[in-house]
């Protein structure tokens, strides 16, 4: 059993994988704010030689990989830069689990949920997809190649598998889902499960650090439309807020690729957190609570 710090955790270390990013930043910030130790590291996850020397050097026991090729500006990047984006989230991904496994090394991946879209069986009132649920999505490369890497990355037994959508952050960062869409002319309105960051970082480290391994949609309970979102925005952060809704077929005309639309059910992760006492809001009050931090901190912009 590993000792315990003067700070009352037992003795972890973390290392974060794709370090200059931005969910990456967000997990050293709250580790840091935990009094626990924690690296951070920009090594290619597709070079072996490198990761394998990059874990010998720095003998994490938590690996937390937030590390991926999301695309500039956006995922329709990822269409035209095939090979690029097979190198990261297929190839790199894969090489970064198996070394961790290697070194008897617990590797958090930080994914997507964006591998669903609503389907007869699963429409926008009814049932979430489930953990089980095979992908039915792959309008966009980026969703395919996330797809079939969670394919096989789940036979691994050192891995936890988190599934994001659309994370929202308490500022206005350029990632942050709301910024994006309140920086759109049009904005389709449909529902979603969303995930919270500050809602949902903690509880990866929980995961962890208790050994947790598998597939877990990581959202928020619930699904909240974009006019929903916008709507408490303007009334929490910004009044002066307007905007335009349009259609998906009128969206596709501006995008590339196609933009997942799905609600995920969170009954697996929200049974899990009650075993270590810590529960998630529902989304509408996530995002009224997060709108709240964010009027309290100043952002306005
Ligand atoms: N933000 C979202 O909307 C969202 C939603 C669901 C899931 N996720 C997933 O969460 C993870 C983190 O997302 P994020 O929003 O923080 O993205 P981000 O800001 O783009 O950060 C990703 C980081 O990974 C690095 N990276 C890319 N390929 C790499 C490789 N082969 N080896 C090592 N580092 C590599 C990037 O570095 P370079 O720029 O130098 O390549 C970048 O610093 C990604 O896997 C993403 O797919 C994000």
């Amino acid at each position: 059993m590993a000792a315990t710090g003067t700070n009352g955790h037992q003795q972890l270390r973390f290392l974060i994988w794709g370090g200059d990013g931005w969910i990456a930043g967000h997990l050293k910030t709250l580790l840091e704010s935990q009094g626990r130790e924690v690296h951070s590291t920009t090594v290619r996850m597709e070079n072996r030689e490198e990761v394998l020397r990059e874990l010998d050097r720095i003998r994490p026991t938590h690996v937390l990989n937030a590390a991926g090729c999301t695309g500039r500006p956006n995922v329709d990047w990822c269409e035209d830069n095939r090979e690029a984006t097979i190198r990261s989230n297929v190839i790199g991904t894969l090489n970064l689990a198996d070394c961790c496994f290697l070194r008897g090394i617990h590797c958090t991946v930080f994914a997507t949920g964006c591998i669903y879209q609503y389907d007869d069986a699963h429409p926008w009132d009814g049932p979430g997809f489930l953990e089980t649920d095979p992908p039915n999505f792959a309008g966009s490369f980026y969703s395919m190649t996330k797809a079939h890497v969670e394919e096989i990355l789940k036979h691994y037994n050192n891995c936890l598998i988190l599934r994001l959508r659309m994370p929202v952050s308490d500022d206005l960062h350029p990632r942050n889902f709301v910024t994006k869409i309140s920086k759109y002319e049009h904005v389709v309105n449909i529902p979603n499960s969303n995930t919270i960051l500050a809602d949902l970082l903690p509880a990866s480290i929980l995961l962890a650090e208790h050994g947790e391994v598998g597939v877990y949609n990581f959202t928020n309970p619930g699904a909240i439309s974009h006019n929903e979102v916008l709507t408490l925005f303007r009334d929490i952060v910004r009044p002066s807020y307007t905007w335009r809704n349009f259609s998906l077929e009128e969206q596709s005309k501006v995008i590339k690729a196609d933009r997942s639309n799905c609600k995920l059910d969170t009954t697996k992760l929200v049974l899990k957190l009650k075993e270590y006492g810590y529960e998630i809001p529902e989304i509408h009050e996530a995002y009224r609570k997060c709108f709240e931090r964010m009027k309290a901190a100043g952002v306005q912009k």
